[in-house]
């Protein structure tokens, strides 16, 4: 009875402790990594100005996929949009108002796109029109960036008259993004191409966009699952990893995959057209133990795409583990360690190698990707017992994915007791977790 209370109550407070941990929108593995909105006010125009967008994605390894991001914002004023360069209002609302000069948008709050790859030339500037398609800093700063002009009336003309929009919101595509007010920071500076003039903004607002998980979705959206050559067993992910609220419509086989998409009238169904699976999960990561050698060890890892509705571009895969600090040899991914500068150096991304792996197919045959890692041990800490091979913490495309229990990873053979300190030491961690904060 005393037992049943005290879990109880771990049980409480672990799922306070995680609340508290997801609601601040802190990502230990990633603590600077947030989208930034830089509006700078290029010039001065007869009822307005003209500004230039810059939306900078500093978060290492969370992209915005396709089909791209959707920035909304409120007027503070009676503003429209003269015109845009580089992407598009979604609606122009009601421009009745104007007779001769019909503004691109007259909506209070509008929402604004990328364009499409393609667009003739003058309707681009630098950065713009990849489709709302922005890449994650680790892997290519120069990709991170999305620009966009517009020109803007009924505003005032000076910095005395404008006011800062309210209420940015950015959809990217999923809803995981909460934005910050508008500040007012010193102008941009620009610097000419031949590095001979520095030009600077009339006014410079900034706002700052976070990511939180549990915001995007209420459920993981990956799963890990294990296995090694010492244990033959194989440690599925746990079951309805990612909530199984899709049991009923998922796809049993490949071949049922066409009559399902064809019944399905295109956009009404919002649900991912998911094989089944005891996860329900549309990504699952196995990670296996695969060689011993004398001062190294080797880990085949895959990453495997169970839905039917999306290629994943540009995906990335986020490791912790207490060895990454002696990573010898990644094949077939690119690697590059998060923090290497740091004493413990033990996270890592890996992302697909361009025109060979760096997109994750759909469903089916194809809808896989495999690397293998070479890591030289430490001879101090190294050790296959308690699951030690095993990674801390995996995400993928920036979403932390479910782990098994530890006591349910492959333990080397007789071992009878490491299941039971696996479980003490779990227990021990709870109790640590209660002391801390009853
Ligand atoms: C507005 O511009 C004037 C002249 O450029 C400058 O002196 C003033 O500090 C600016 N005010 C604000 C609020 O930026
Ligand atoms: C901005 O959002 C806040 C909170 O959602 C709301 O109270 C406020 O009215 C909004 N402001 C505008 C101008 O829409
Ligand atoms: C904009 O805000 C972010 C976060 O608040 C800050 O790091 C950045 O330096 C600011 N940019 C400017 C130009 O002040
Ligand atoms: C799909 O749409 C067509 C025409 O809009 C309709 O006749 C048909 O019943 C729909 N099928 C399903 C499964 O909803
Ligand atoms: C994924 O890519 C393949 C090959 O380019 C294409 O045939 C397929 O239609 C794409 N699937 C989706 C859901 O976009
Ligand atoms: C961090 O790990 C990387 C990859 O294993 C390694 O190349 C780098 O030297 C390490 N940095 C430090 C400071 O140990
Ligand atoms: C890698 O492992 C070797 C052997 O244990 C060790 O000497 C070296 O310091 C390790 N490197 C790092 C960056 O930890
Ligand atoms: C393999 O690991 C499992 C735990 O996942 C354990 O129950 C089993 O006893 C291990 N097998 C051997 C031969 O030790």
């Amino acid at each position: 009875m005393e037992f049943k209370r005290f879990e109880y109550s771990v049980l409480v407070i672990a799922c306070i402790f995680t609340s508290l941990t997801v609601v601040a929108a802190y990502d230990s593995l990633d603590p600077h990594g947030s989208i930034n909105i830089k509006w700078d006010v290029m010039s001065w125009t007869a009822d307005g100005y003209v500004a230039l967008v810059t939306m900078t994605n500093f978060q290492m390894y969370r992209h915005i996929m396709e089909p791209g991001w959707t920035l909304g914002w409120t007027w503070a004023k009676k503003e429209v949009i003269w015109s845009m360069v580089g992407a598009q209002a979604t609606e122009q609302g009601d421009c009745s108002k104007f007779k001769i000069n019909i503004p691109h948008s007259c909506m209070k709050n509008p929402t604004v796109v990328d364009l499409l790859p393609g667009v003739p030339y003058n309707q681009q500037i630098a950065n713009c029109c990849k489709g709302g398609v922005v890449g994650s800093w680790g892997q290519d700063p120069s990709a991170a960036v999305s620009s966009f002009q517009l020109s803007v009336g009924r505003s005032g003309s000076s910095n005395k008259t404008v006011r800062l929009p309210k209420n940015f919101t950015l959809l990217g595509p999923g809803r995981g993004y909460t934005c910050s007010q508008a500040k007012n920071v010193l102008p941009t500076a620009f610097i000419s191409a031949d590095g001979r003039r520095r030009t600077q903004a009339m006014m410079t607002w900034n706002v700052t966009c976070t990511y939180s998980q549990i915001l995007a979705s209420k459920n993981p959206t990956c799963c890990v699952s294990m296995s090694s050559f010492y244990n033959s067993t194989i440690t599925p992910c746990p079951s309805c990893s990612c909530g199984c609220q899709n049991k009923n419509n998922c796809v049993k086989s490949d071949s049922d995959i066409r009559s399902v998409v064809g019944m399905m009238n295109t956009t009404t169904s919002v649900a991912p057209l998911l094989h089944c699976t005891q996860h329900m999960c549309p990504i699952r990561v196995h990670w296996h133990v695969k060689l011993n050698y004398k001062k190294y060890w080797r880990v085949k890892m895959s990453i495997t795409n169970f839905n039917y509705q999306v290629n994943y571009t540009e995906w990335t895969l986020v490791v912790q583990h207490p060895n990454l600090n002696n990573v010898t040899e990644v094949f077939s991914f690119n690697y590059k360690p998060l923090i290497p500068y740091d004493s413990t150096n033990d996270t890592g991304m890996f992302y697909g190698i361009k025109f060979f792996n760096d997109i994750l197919l759909q469903s089916g045959p194809e809808g896989n990707v495999q690397s293998e890692l070479i890591l030289q041990k430490d001879m101090n800490t190294f050790t296959y017992k308690q699951g030690w091979a095993f990674p801390r913490k995996i995400y993928f495309n920036g979403d932390e994915c479910s782990m098994p229990l530890p006591e349910d990873y492959p333990y080397l053979p007789n071992s009878a007791h490491a299941k039971a300190i696996a479980s003490s030491a779990l227990a021990a961690l709870l109790l640590l977790v209660l002391l801390t904060f009853w």
